[in-house]
């Protein structure tokens, strides 16, 4: 068992995240390699001072499995508020089917998917089948839905027979309280199962997402600042779990879908001493999975990976990533949360036993897609800008071209079946996680700088006073939908618009 340093309750209030200096940074990092052999005290020195008094250590749980047959999965989905146990203590939560993750869901390509969602929980919520390519209408991945407390609705999805392999992911989205929502503990994995199978000695789901409890164990509320900036919790886990252990045998490998569900934090995932073959992000598949050292999830950013267990175990980490202020410029007086730049041990991998033997070869996968060479019907620039607000109040305004997401109002029109160009152009201090719904996004440029590979994200980062470049194919689906800022505040305060797709 390991636990965070035990400090006396109430010796200090509920801090937030601390800001890591990049010299504390460079420090963690020589622990952390030192953590290989050393253990728990390098574990001890990466952890957030909010986590004082909440303990880790246990088995990593999976999230319950639901799976399709006959073509068919049909399932309930209960939002509600739940009481679970995070690190030790009592803690009050919101959950679908009562645990925080929800269920995976898992699929192929060609099923329908039904859900029924309930909700139980105090105010209207709704369901969004994050990175699925299905229709945006009717009962569909439709964000005009609007489920009442007490009410239920039919959801009903068709995935394509040729619908991309990978992770995806539910959360709500109804506008103005999703953020709040996603931090309360409404999120689920999507697993969409490959055609041709991936061998492996077992397969992990890690739902990765933060929270912050209050002396009472509720989900605190976010002030104005952490909005802006987009809150990050102070205790950051995997399948609701703190610090939970994963335990290989050397030459293991195993499959792992990581979920970045948290509601703004940036996850920069390293696992120092083993291997990590990327097989895709978000969806679709590399051609041949490629060796990584660290892999960025932006909020909304799944990973598919392959780690084979190499002697000695590890920790899983997050390391720290500048995704900018909502403070600079002195615009907010100092007082926002400095809530970028914390290093995170999220799990302890250890590797034991009886060496097992090299699983078989991954099997070539199909050349993705290429928009590079299409014929662009129509290029757009969409500019994700932060200003003051009217009257100077202290509020901050999240606008695209100029305008809060109004959901009467139509800013894009597609035609269906073409190809666009889309330069997303960010005039602020902080990255944007720009997310899409239905239709995948091809990275073609970075800053002016062509992207040399076949590069394809649902949710593209575009960095603080820098523009992306993006090539979306606007087939098979047509109907209304929405793009927006994937920190789900930024979210909330209006960084959002709608398309139309006919
Ligand atoms: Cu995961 Cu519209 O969002
Ligand atoms: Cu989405
Ligand atoms: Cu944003």
């Amino acid at each position: 068992m390991r636990a965070p340093p035990a400090a006396p309750r109430n010796q200090e209030p509920p801090a937030l995240a601390r800001p890591v200096s990049r010299r504390t940074v460079l420090a963690l990092g020589g622990l952390g390699v030192i953590a290989v052999a050393g253990g728990a005290a390098a574990l001890w020195a990466t952890w957030p001072s909010g986590t004082a008094g909440f303990v880790g250590g246990d088995d990593l749980h999976q999230p319950d499995e639901l799976t399709s047959s006959g073509g068919l999965l049909d399932v309930t989905l209960s939002a509600t508020p739940a009481t679970t146990v995070i690190g030790g203590r009592s803690a009050r939560v919101l959950g679908y089917n009562g645990g925080l993750p929800g269920p995976t869901l898992r699929l192929v390509p060609g099923d329908r998917l039904r859900v029924t969602l309930v909700n139980g929980l105090a105010g209207p919520t709704n369901l969004h089948v994050h990175g699925l390519h299905v229709s945006p209408e009717g009962n569909g991945d439709n964000m005009a839905v609007m489920v009442k407390t007490g009410e239920s609705f039919h959801y009903e999805y068709r995935l394509p027979a040729d619908h991309p392999p990978g992770v995806y992911w539910y959360h709500p989205h109804h506008h103005g309280t999703v953020a709040d929502q996603v931090f309360g503990g409404l999120y689920g994995t999507i697993v969409i199962d490959d055609p041709v199978p991936i061998e492996s000695s077992r397969e992990r789901v890690l739902v990765i997402s933060d929270v912050t409890l209050d002396g009472v164990g509720a989900v605190a509320d976010a002030s104005a600042a952490d909005r802006m900036q987009g809150r990050e919790g102070e205790l950051v886990l995997v399948n609701g779990q703190l610090a939970p252990v994963l335990a290989l045998r050397p030459g293991e490998r195993e499959r792992w879908r990581i979920v970045n569900a948290c509601v703004s934090r940036y996850l920069r995932l390293r696992l120092d001493g083993q291997r990590l073959q990327l097989l895709g992000i978000d969806s679709g598949r590399l051609e041949r999975p490629a060796e990584v050292d660290e892999i960025l999830l932006a909020p909304g950013n799944r990973a598919d990976i392959l780690v084979t267990a190499l002697e000695g175990g590890t920790e899983l980490r997050t390391l720290a990533y500048d995704r900018g202020t909502a403070t600079s410029g002195g615009m907010m007086g100092g007082s926002g949360q400095a809530a970028t730049g914390t290093e995170v041990a999220l799990a302890t991998v250890t590797v034991t036993g009886d060496p097992v033997a090299a699983p078989g070869a991954v099997p070539r996968q199909p050349a993705p897609l290429d928009l590079r060479g299409a014929t662009v019907t129509a290029r757009r620039e969409l500019s994700f800008d932060m200003g003051m607000g009217m009257g100077g109040g202290s509020m901050m305004t999240f606008t695209i071209n100029g305008q809060e997401f109004d959901p009467e109002r139509l800013d894009t029109t597609v035609l269906a079946g073409s190809v666009e160009e889309w330069t997303l152009r960010n005039t602020s201090e902080m990255d944007h996680p720009v997310h899409l719904h239905v239709w995948p996004m091809q990275i073609v440029d970075r800053g002016g700088t062509a992207e040399a590979a076949v590069v394809w994200r649902d949710v593209v980062n575009v960095p603080a006073r820098g523009q992306t470049t993006v090539r979306i194919s606007f087939a098979d689906f047509a109907g209304r939908a929405v793009y927006h800022c994937h920190i789900l505040d930024h979210e909330d305060a209006g960084m959002m618009g709608t398309i139309l797709v006919r």
